[in-house]
């Protein structure tokens, strides 16, 4: 298995372009199954789980065409609604396929995906919405069984703001007969980006970013040609990345006002951050930043998915920072493998407490799970000496040629054929 060989201690300097958004991108590959004839989306990140997604999409009989920046999807052919076990294990966002089947075809069949590295990541909340909209719903065997004779709109009022929840149900909604209000739902970008998607088919979604989304539900939708809005984690990360080495680094294509939380935090700490072209300047010194305090929240609170980044950057700082992650209960894994560099890390319940400065050693790590992945590779290029970092296959999911972006801006980083 591919693995990264990093050498630290080199200063981030010069242009990086953000791709397209992983988590817009697989909401939208799904909402093509919802009209007849071939949509075609511009801007998708060539990632694993973009081509997981179309591996799913032809498994059910539809035609997905990868050429990244391109994918093309044809649903015209679709006769099998269902997402296998060994699909879905490699991919939770395959259960986003649950909503425009129901909604197309009256009928799915999806395993149940079952918890993964950073927590249980059950779908009850998608599953409540279902019913409410008229499906039924029966879980056997590891799958969840759906039929829906007459789907009709429904208030929904989600227990909790699940992104994914959220995208599956007003998926649904759209071919729903009437009214659908979903109460409590999630705010993130990618939300508002699928409805933006949504109603260029021709469907009624309102409110989508905001607590209350409204659908209206309509006959019919039509394809659609669509370009996917920028990867802010992937802009975080790069961000995080370039102060971490105190580097001066333009991050291209970054739509601030998606990472709002981000910026603050990393002003706190004492980067510089400025708009500049289509996205924005970071530029970090030498000297120990401020330490923070950072608790996870849905959007536009600080994003689970950028905890991780933080605390190997508060590694850097003076003084105690406190990181708390609210939103999956197992989201410490980076923890062992950063200690294991020399960082200096309690956890306490769901509260990371992390004192700096401590400079870290370069160390052969593991990676468990995409964004843990992501804190480590950032490690090894704040570590003196040669860090490896095992199972990269976990950053190939969410970050498009990660080392190149990297080495054109000063990094000395490689892949090589690891042994495990
Ligand atoms: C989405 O996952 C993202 N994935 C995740 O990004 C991200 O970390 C997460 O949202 C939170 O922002 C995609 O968009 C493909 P949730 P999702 O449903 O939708 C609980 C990455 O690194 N919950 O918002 O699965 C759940 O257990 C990935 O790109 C229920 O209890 O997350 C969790 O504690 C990792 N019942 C919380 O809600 C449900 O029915 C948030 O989960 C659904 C969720």
């Amino acid at each position: 298995m591919d693995a990264l060989r990093i050498e630290g201690g080199h200063r981030l300097e010069g242009v990086v372009r953000i791709s397209g958004a992983k988590n817009a991108a697989l909401p939208i590959l799904c909402a093509a199954l919802l009209a007849d004839g071939k949509s075609t989306f511009r801007n998708v990140p060539a990632l694993r789980d973009v081509e997981t997604m179309a591996a799913l999409l032809r498994f059910m009989g539809a035609s997905a065409e990868v050429a990244p920046p391109i994918v093309t999807v044809n649903p015209a052919a679709v006769n099998r609604p269902e997402a296998p076990y060994e699909l879905v294990k490699q991919m939770r966002a395959s259960v986003l396929v649950l909503g425009p089947l129901i909604a197309r075809f009256g009928r799915a069949v999806v395993s149940l995906p079952g918890g993964c590295a950073i927590g249980e990541r059950p779908i009850d909340q998608h599953l409540k919405g279902l019913e409410a909209m008229g499906a039924s719903v029966t879980l056997e065997h590891g799958y969840v069984k759906v039929t829906a004779r007459n789907l009709r709109g429904a208030d929904v009022v989600l227990d909790t703001p699940t992104v994914t929840g959220t995208e599956n149900l007003m998926m649904l909604a759209v071919l729903a007969k009437g009214r659908t209000t979903l109460l409590n739902a999630a705010h993130e970008p990618e939300v508002e980006e699928l409805a933006r998607v949504l109603n260029k088919m021709g469907a009624k979604v309102e409110g989508a970013g905001t607590d209350v989304v409204r659908i209206e539900g309509v006959d019919s939708l039509q394809p659609v040609d669509h370009a996917i809005i920028p990867d802010r984690i992937e802009a975080g990360t790069f961000l995080v990345a370039a102060a971490a080495t105190a580097g001066d680094v333009l991050v291209e294509n970054c739509q601030l006002e998606h990472l709002e939380a981000v910026a603050a935090k990393l002003r706190l700490a004492g980067a510089g951050l400025v708009r500049e072209g289509t996205g924005v300047r970071i530029r970090a010194s030498a000297t120990p930043l401020r330490p923070v305090e950072i608790t996870t929240a849905p959007h536009p609170g600080f994003p689970t998915d950028m905890q991780a980044q933080l605390m190997v950057l508060m590694c850097r700082a003076g003084g105690q920072s406190v990181i708390t992650e609210t939103i999956f209960e197992n989201r410490f894994m980076h923890v062992g493998e950063l200690r294991r560099m020399g960082a200096q890390i309690d956890i306490r319940g769901r509260t990371a407490f992390v004192s700096g400065p401590t400079p870290l050693s370069s160390a052969q790590v593991m990676a468990t799970d995409l964004r843990a992945s992501a804190s480590l590779v950032i490690a090894g290029l704040m570590a003196e000496g040669r860090t490896e970092i095992l199972r990269v296959y976990h950053i190939d999911r969410g970050y498009e040629r990660i080392e190149e972006k990297l080495a054109n801006l000063g990094a000395k980083i490689e892949r090589f054929r690891g042994r495990s």
